[in-house]
């Protein structure tokens, strides 16, 4: 595996690849890996000649008031882990490499995004979809694979993909969990000892609200009561949503129909977490 901090390099590599026809995987991630991010990437390795990894803590998608100073980093941990799940490149930018100046242009996700993160973190999404578009137009990846873990990440970039017109496929993968069900996440080294206890409460109120449609419930209201006090009764966090919406077009539902997204956000002192469940109603 190679470490590349350059656009000019990759683009080079980039360059190269393309002209023997091998097929790019790309993972974009923000560093810290686990194992979340490392299941994308053995996919990624199982489905495409060259995997391409980029980590970067993309400031643009932090707000005012959140943690990118304190984002964990560990990049010497990060290439140990990437090689050994098969990582060909690791893209490893810095901040004035990939912003040299003030961006004169910037992609704005419009749809999707007034609801959920998207509602907690203005501006979060526009973040996200620019700096995509750049690494997007870098790697040039056949295959870019995101977490379910984001699934609103996964809606929103799915519109990124078919507005902007990028001959990319998206693969969204399954979210990866501890044993006790907390879903990995980089933030979680940011838990007390007594948030980390606590903190599986989280996906344990989802499955709970999932027993209960399963059993017929259809109240959206009474459904989004239980999680909030399962989460209220049981943890010292402070519930910043919990929605229950279409999947993926993100809208509210009058009826519990078709592909429903049962989703959380939870703050802890130093960490918020978020976590979700699909489901496929008649
Ligand atoms: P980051 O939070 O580092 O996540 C990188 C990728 O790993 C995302 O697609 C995310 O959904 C996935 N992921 C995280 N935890 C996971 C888990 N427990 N199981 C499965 N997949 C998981 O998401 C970002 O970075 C950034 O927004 C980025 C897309 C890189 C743009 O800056």
């Amino acid at each position: 595996m190679k470490t590349i901090s350059t656009i000019k390099e990759i683009q080079n590599v980039i360059k190269e690849i393309k002209s023997t026809k091998k097929k790019i995987g790309f993972v974009p991630t923000m560093g810290f890996l686990h194992d979340g991010h490392l299941s994308l990437m053995e996919q990624a390795s199982r489905e495409n000649d060259c995997v391409i990894v980029s980590i970067f803590v993309n400031p643009l998608q932090f707000g005012q008031n959140e943690d990118f100073d304190s984002y964990p980093r560990d990049i010497e941990r990060d290439q140990f882990l990437a090689e050994k799940a098969g990582v060909h490149y690791l893209f490893v930018p810095s901040v004035t490499e990939m912003y040299p100046s003030k961006p004169s242009i910037e992609v704005k996700a419009k749809d999707r995004v007034d609801v959920l993160c998207g509602k907690s973190r203005p501006g979060h999404f526009d973040g996200v979809v620019t700096i995509l578009t750049k690494l997007f137009h870098i790697i040039q990846p056949d295959r870019a694979y995101f977490g379910k873990k984001d699934a609103q990440q996964v809606a929103v970039v799915e519109g990124l993909i078919n507005d902007l017109h990028f001959p990319v496929t998206l693969v969204p993968v399954p979210t990866i969990r501890e044993t006790d069900g907390l879903a990995k996440s980089s933030r979680n080294v940011k838990l007390s000892d007594k948030e980390r206890n606590q903190a599986p409460r989280i996906y344990h109120s989802l499955l709970q609200a999932k027993s209960m449609i399963k059993k017929g419930e259809r109240s959206v209201g009474k459904i989004i009561s239980v999680i909030k006090n399962d989460i209220l009764e049981n943890t010292d966090g402070n519930i910043d949503y919990v929605e229950i919406l279409s999947y993926p077009e993100l809208k509210k539902l009058n009826e519990l129909k078709g592909t429903i997204i049962v989703a959380v956000a939870v703050h802890f002192v130093n960490a918020r977490l978020i976590d979700n469940i699909t489901l496929e109603l008649n």
